[in-house]
């Protein structure tokens, strides 16, 4: 074949899988049964199954748009105001890590793009060890991301399916096998896809171990104040870990907190040892950045830094940031009552013991798979359900058709 020749270039290129989740949206748009139930993608929906605005945002955006404001390119480490802020949500107002100037943070596409610049970085920079390693199981992205940054990417042991809750022993005895400074990547709050989180006890022997194994922990935290309805409480580890002077990458997202999912606005932190360092640093992630895609979008981060700073926008976002946390963690409650009044003889305690927009059910492929052909039940083959699916109206159907697959 000629390779100057037209339809001849890409004859190699084999046809690629869809994405796993978007696969379960085409499917489930096709269905026509009126009972359907989509529990596959990770956004948050209200109690009638609808994509939630939240009032603070609409405000903000109100408040943008009589502003007048430009489209000006913003620097390419983002708006200075907005990145300022996120870092303050993160590690709380008025810490030391920003009054010494040891963060460099910049502004980032989401937490995807949050983690594959701390990616990149990690690549060019990172002295030692250039493996990550994730829990088993993680975001299903995690491992794509790393690999397509160049790091080589391992797993610890992390959830037990014996309880469905966390398998501590089994994290921290693969923590102490990690060859020394490695990179280990850690979810703050609101594990995806099992919904498991360490205790407050448990992180701390977690810090402990890494400190000891001197591993680079980077935090990807997506979920803060969407897990328990807090930004504190969710913000525990990674504050606990600064307490215990660990130098740190923090991923965050504003997708999932403040509903900005298509915005696209997140930031990354590197928590460094002294402020001439983070400038160092902070010189470098622009470089990393500006052949991705020069800077980011401005609307997201515009919303996001009013709604941070703005005391009357801020306290609306916390009661509307616990609204949705608490529908989730009534819905887990629901989903679990309903299934014990079905009969179910299993125990489902982790349903509400998990935390955040996910659950990891137990149920196996098989089961998955009849969920789907004979109720509409559509869920990934894991068995991982999106409690953001779930509402007043189907969650009785739910738990009828879980407990008809799992009797
Ligand atoms: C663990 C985790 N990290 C990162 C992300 C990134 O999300 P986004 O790029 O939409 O902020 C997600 C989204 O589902 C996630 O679950």
């Amino acid at each position: 074949m000629n390779p100057g020749q037209r339809s001849s270039w890409w004859s190699q290129v084999e046809l690629g899988p869809p994405d796993p989740i978007l696969g379960i949206t085409e499917a489930f748009k096709r269905d026509s049964n009126p009972k359907k139930i989509n529990l596959g993608a990770g956004a948050y929906r209200d109690d009638n199954g609808k994509p939630y605005v939240l009032s603070c945002v609409k405000k903000a955006s109100d408040i943008i748009k009589s502003e007048n404001m430009d489209k000006e390119y913003a620097g390419i480490a983002g708006i200075p105001d907005f990145t300022s802020a996120a870092a303050e949500l993160a590690f709380d107002a008025d810490n030391d890590i920003q009054r010494n100037g040891l963060n460099a943070t910049v502004q980032s596409i989401s937490g995807t793009g949050a983690l594959t610049i701390g990616a990149a970085f990690l690549r060019k920079f990172f002295p030692y060890n250039k493996t990550v390693y994730l829990p088993s199981p993680t975001w299903g992205n995690h491992v794509p991301l790393f690999k397509f940054a160049g790091l080589e990417t391992k797993h610890y042991r992390y959830y037990d399916q014996k309880t469905c809750g966390f398998d501590a022993e089994g994290a921290l005895a693969d923590l102490k096998m990690m060859p020394e400074r490695s990179i280990v990547l850690l979810h703050a709050c609101a594990h995806n896809p099992t919904g498991v989180d360490p205790k407050p006890e448990q992180w701390h022997e977690i810090s402990q171990v890494v400190k000891e194994r001197k591993l680079f922990p980077f935090f990807d935290m997506a979920y803060q104040g969407f897990a328990s309805g807090d930004i504190n409480k969710d913000a525990y580890a990674v504050r606990y870990f600064i307490k215990d002077n660990h130098q740190m990458a923090v991923a965050q997202s504003f997708a999932k907190n403040m509903g900005l999912y298509g915005e696209r606005c997140g930031a990354f932190s590197m928590v460094c040892e002294s402020a001439e360092e983070a400038k160092i640093v902070e010189s470098q992630l622009k470089i990393v950045i500006r052949p991705m895609y020069s800077n980011p979008p401005i609307n997201g981060a515009r919303i996001a830094y009013l709604i941070l700073k703005r005391p009357e926008l801020r306290k609306e976002w916390l009661v509307e940031v616990k609204g949705m946390a608490d529908r989730i963690i009534s819905m887990r409650d629901r989903l679990k009552t309903n299934l014990e009044k079905e009969g179910s003889s299993h125990d489902w305690s982790h349903i509400t013991n998990q935390i955040g927009m996910f659950c990891y059910t137990g149920l196996a492929a098989e089961q998955c798979e009849r969920l789907k052909k004979e109720f509409s039940v559509y869920l990934t083959k894991d068995g991982r359900i999106s409690i953001a699916g779930v509402t007043s109206q189907n969650v009785e159907y739910l738990a009828h058709a879980i407990h008809q697959v799992s009797k």
